[in-house]
């Protein structure tokens, strides 16, 4: 028997790890070799950001809870790998399993290497270039010290090929957030609120900033918002505030009156308000893969981006974070519309069973 840490942190980890718990169970349902230990660092604690995801995906509960909480990148770091590092000492297990790139993807692939333990890394490969967002640090650590590394696109295994990973280590298996996504299509609901606001598909947009360049600052938050609030010409805004954000918005003078604010929702609903939204504006990474793949408009405001598929083949169009330029893309969409898209390859819902397989292979 073969045990592997499976890692999850912050809310975005919790979509990409379900599938691939989903097939270690149906594998070991089946007689398959390998065990996993589901590690919470606690990162992300509050039932909105965490425990909602975990009902709705049906992820069982944590073997661990490593229950960090809050703090600084540093803060963190530091308490996730001392907290990791002891778990290991007590409990070694065979591989490392970390997702995406948040601080607890980072902190954990690290501890596990440094004490001999081989670290596989979902989502590898992935670059925006642009060093100022933590998370691009992140991943550039996390796939310095992995083993193995489990690609969503051709450009994540280019960009790996080119920092000297060897082609044996890399494996182009899709993307197991799109798993999640294929596999809830027909569970996605409204929220609470959709009645009381009057949302139709197609009625509305849906707003989400979260990137400390956008929200930190209130006076470019306002501008931001100010431009919004104009070029969506009165069609609601449903804007689902992320904690971070809270604070700043807080401070605020002016706000555009066809705004809505909602608090984070969970999985089912938000993806339901995403899909028959008329377009989707965002500093997400995650959520312009999901709206691709969901044929819905997406509006990235960031000068960069580490899914350059999602605008080559989806539905993403990077705009910037200048408000003139994101009033120009709305006029656009009231005007001509938008590009369809596609679906980039491999993004078909069995990317959880592709990566037990070649685990089986590389650990069994
Ligand atoms: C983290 C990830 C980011 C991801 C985002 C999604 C890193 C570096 N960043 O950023 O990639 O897109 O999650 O949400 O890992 N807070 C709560 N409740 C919680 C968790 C956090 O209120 O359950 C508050 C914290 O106190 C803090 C703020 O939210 O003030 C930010 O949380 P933090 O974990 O530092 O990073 P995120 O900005 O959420």
């Amino acid at each position: 028997m073969t045990m592997i840490d499976i890692i999850a942190g912050a809310r975005p980890n919790f979509m990409k790890i379900a599938p691939i718990i989903h097939a270690m169970e149906a594998r070991r349902a089946a007689g398959g070799p390998l065990r996993h230990r589901l590690v919470h660092t606690g990162q992300h604690y509050d039932a909105r950001m965490s425990g909602d995801f975990f009902e709705q995906l049906g992820i069982p509960l944590p073997d661990v809870n490593l229950e960090v909480g809050s703090g600084t990148q540093a803060e963190q770091t530091a308490a996730i790998m001392v907290r990791y590092e002891k778990l290991l000492l007590q409990a070694p297990s065979a591989l490392c399993l970390v997702v995406g790139d948040v601080t607890s993807t980072m902190a954990c692939a690290i501890t596990a290497q440094k004490m001999k333990i081989r670290v596989a890394h979902v989502e590898a490969g992935i670059r925006s270039g642009d060093w100022s967002m933590p998370e691009e640090i992140n991943r550039m650590t996390t796939d310095a010290v992995s083993n193995w590394f489990f690609t969503t696109s051709a450009f994540a295994n280019d960009t790996l090929r080119r920092s000297g990973v060897a082609d044996e280590r890399i494996f182009f298996v899709g993307n197991t957030m799109i798993d999640t996504l294929l596999a809830n299509m027909e569970r996605l609901r409204p929220p609470v609120f959709w009645n009381d606001l009057a949302l139709e598909p197609g009625g509305y947009f849906v707003l989400t900033l979260h990137r400390p360049s956008n929200v930190d600052g209130s006076t470019h938050l306002e501008r931001l918002l100010t431009a919004l609030g104009e070029g969506t010409r009165g069609v609601p805004i449903i804007f689902s505030v992320h904690p971070r954000t809270r604070k700043t918005l807080r401070a605020l003078s002016s706000l555009p009156s066809n705004l809505y604010f909602v608090d984070p929702q969970p999985y089912l609903e938000f993806n339901h308000l995403v899909r028959h939204a008329k377009a989707v504006i965002t500093d997400s990474g995650g959520i312009t893969e999901e709206t691709s793949v969901m044929g819905v408009p997406c509006m990235t405001l960031r000068d960069s981006t580490e899914r350059p598929e999602t605008v080559s083949v989806g539905t993403n169009e990077i705009l910037g974070t200048d408000p003139a330029a994101v009033r120009a893309a709305l006029d656009r969409l009231f005007t001509h519309g938008w590009k369809k898209g596609g679906i980039p390859e491999k993004w078909d819902g069995r990317t959880g069973e592709r990566i037990v397989a070649v685990l089986e292979g590389l650990l069994a």
